[in-house]
């Protein structure tokens, strides 16, 4: 087993804009994120992932890059990025950037220079020509984010494609240009001192073919670009010409993707992928539509992954999702010590942890719920704007967008109990979420039993007990609500036992008559020995002797 940093060290991802601001124009920026390094040492993380820092229009809030080799003006200069990473390595901290090469910004320089047909860069982006006389896209794709994956440019008289915005045309990877761009853009920022990239959307690079889809409720044409040969190929030209020369990791987001593929991208191509099926399960049809949440459901699906693949990248939120603890907790009554078991699920199954910001304060989505004036990701008004015109309800509207407003998980990091939250002394781009006095670092900080102490002291743990680390994962077959397995190495064992519900149930008896000592709980002065139930949440990583 190799011991690669990144296999014993946990990643916090920060969405920058929201983090903090150190300037007071209400926009987080790289000298804010500087001044934070010490309570990420602090809190024991030893990856920090940016999302994207480099130029953008923000039409996707740096996911549409028109630089990728300089910084975003708003969040500060390149030297301010070489200063991050050095003070950060003092720390013992790493950084990751975000890689988006799916497609461009509308306003890169290759994509205006695109529109000119005798340009080499037509030949960057999909170009074609339109159905019948050229009055109807080329095909009948949809965009991941409503409507055509096509829109047509009348100075050029053809249409482009675009799996996202149609300010984010994408690149034509069967391209050799493309290729040497990207492996200049990895090149320049390993150069500097990074320590990998996590690849937005890279399953989908590879289009197959530009026929017509399968006519679907969400994003018709996928069957032609996702996970395709080409696909494969193109992540194994990167690794072997850049990956593979540098001390580097790589995380894959893969939407939909599947044990067989995930472990393809797994062997010399990505360290790891980011499967998305346990953000599925309460979900129904369209990311608008809540079902109800079954434990159950979770602990099928993370065995599954834990079984499947060697080393998993593990997470409950990142910037696209709501609040962990909104869908598998409670944000109630059980808030603490839902937070504090989800905390226990995301570090001890075997793999990397991702924790994206605030996930260790217990932050939650925004109530009260935002309205179409708040909105600030481009998709909500889309959605919204789509659903009224369907004659759904403005208020069952405005819920359906909640339900995947990703606007909830960029609030701005809540540092403590002032005004916006010690995030900005200016007025903040994007609302506080308003229980800010009760959830913040400070608060946390100073608390033992806060959920962020508990992030900590696992953290903590999971750094210098191997069997968390590199141990192997035995699952334990219980009832639906628990979730138990065994973490194993050099002789060594851990058992972790959770309750993942909020309601008392029974332990089987092989698990409370183990001869174990408890080595964190989210429970005062808990113990597992002759312990019948486990309580609402009552979670439990032990020593076998
Ligand atoms: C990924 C990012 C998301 C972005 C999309 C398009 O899914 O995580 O934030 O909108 O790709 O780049
Ligand atoms: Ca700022």
């Amino acid at each position: 087993m190799d011991k690669k940093y990144f296999r014993s060290n946990a990643v916090y991802q920060i969405w920058p804009r929201s983090f903090c601001d150190s300037n007071g124009d209400g926009i987080g920026d790289l000298n804010g994120i500087a001044s934070k390094l010490d309570y990420l040492a602090d809190l024991g993380i030893g990856i920090i992932w940016l999302s994207p820092v480099y130029r953008s229009p923000n039409f996707d809030y740096g996911y549409d890059i028109s630089d990728y080799l300089s910084i975003n003006p708003e969040f500060g200069t390149l030297a301010d990025m070489d200063s991050l990473i050095a003070e950060a390595k003092k720390r013992g901290i790493r950084i990751v950037m975000d890689l988006v090469v799916n497609h461009t910004s509308s306003e890169h320089r290759w994509f205006v220079l695109s529109k000119q047909k005798d340009s080499p860069y037509h030949a960057f982006y999909y170009w074609r020509v339109g159905k019948n006389g050229n009055s109807e896209p080329p095909n009948n794709w949809t965009s991941n984010f409503g409507g055509s994956a096509w829109t047509f440019v009348p100075e050029v008289g053809e249409w482009y494609l675009h799996l996202f915005a149609p300010e984010q045309p994408d690149l034509d990877w069967h391209n050799p240009e493309v290729i040497r761009e990207v492996e200049r853009i990895l090149r320049f920022w390993l150069d500097r001192g990074i320590y990998g990239f996590r690849c937005d959307v890279i399953n989908q690079i590879w289009k197959e073919s530009l026929d017509d889809g399968k006519k679907k409720a969400y994003v018709t044409g996928q069957e032609h670009y996702l996970m395709k040969e080409g696909n494969h190929k193109i992540l194994q030209t990167l690794n072997k010409d850049v990956f593979s020369q540098y001390d580097c990791m790589t995380v894959g987001e893969t939407y939909d993707v599947d044990l067989l593929n995930a472990r393809r991208f797994t062997d010399h191509e990505l360290d790891m992928v980011f499967q998305f099926e346990h953000m599925n399960i309460d979900k129904f049809v369209l990311p608008i539509f809540d079902k109800k949440y079954h434990p159950r459901k979770l602990k099928e699906c993370l065995f599954k992954w834990q079984k499947g693949l060697d080393w998993n990248a593990n997470y409950l939120e990142n910037h696209d999702q709501t609040r962990s603890i909104e869908r598998f907790g409670d944000a109630g009554k059980h808030w603490r010590e839902s937070g504090k078991m989800l905390a226990t699920v995301l570090l001890t199954l075997r793999g990397t942890p991702y924790i994206y910001m605030g996930e260790e304060l217990g932050m939650l989505d925004m109530k009260p719920i935002f309205t179409p004036d708040e909105y600030k990701d481009g998709v909500d008004h889309y959605v919204y704007d789509t659903l009224r015109k369907f004659h759904f309800p403005a208020k069952l509207a405005l819920k359906l967008v909640h339900n995947c407003n990703r606007d909830n998980a960029r609030t701005p990091m809540q540092w403590d109990a002032s005004k916006e939250a010690g995030f900005t002394t200016g007025t903040p781009w994007i609302k506080v979420n308003p229980n800010y006095e009760k959830i913040n670092a400070k608060a946390e900080e100073a608390d033992p039993e806060s959920i962020r102490s508990f992030y900590k002291r696992l953290l903590a743990l999971r750094k210098k007990d191997p069997c968390l680390t590199y141990g192997s994962f035995e699952p334990i077959c219980t009832s639906g609500r628990i979730m138990a397995y065994y973490r194993s190495y050099e002789g060594a064992m851990d058992l972790i036992v959770m309750n993942l519900s909020g309601r008392k149930v029974r332990l089987p008896k092989a698990l409370y008559t183990e001869k174990a000592s408890v080595l964190l709980s989210n429970y005062k002065g808990a113990a597992l020995a002759f312990k019948k139930h486990l309580r609402a949440y009552e979670s439990f990583v032990c020593k076998i002797h």
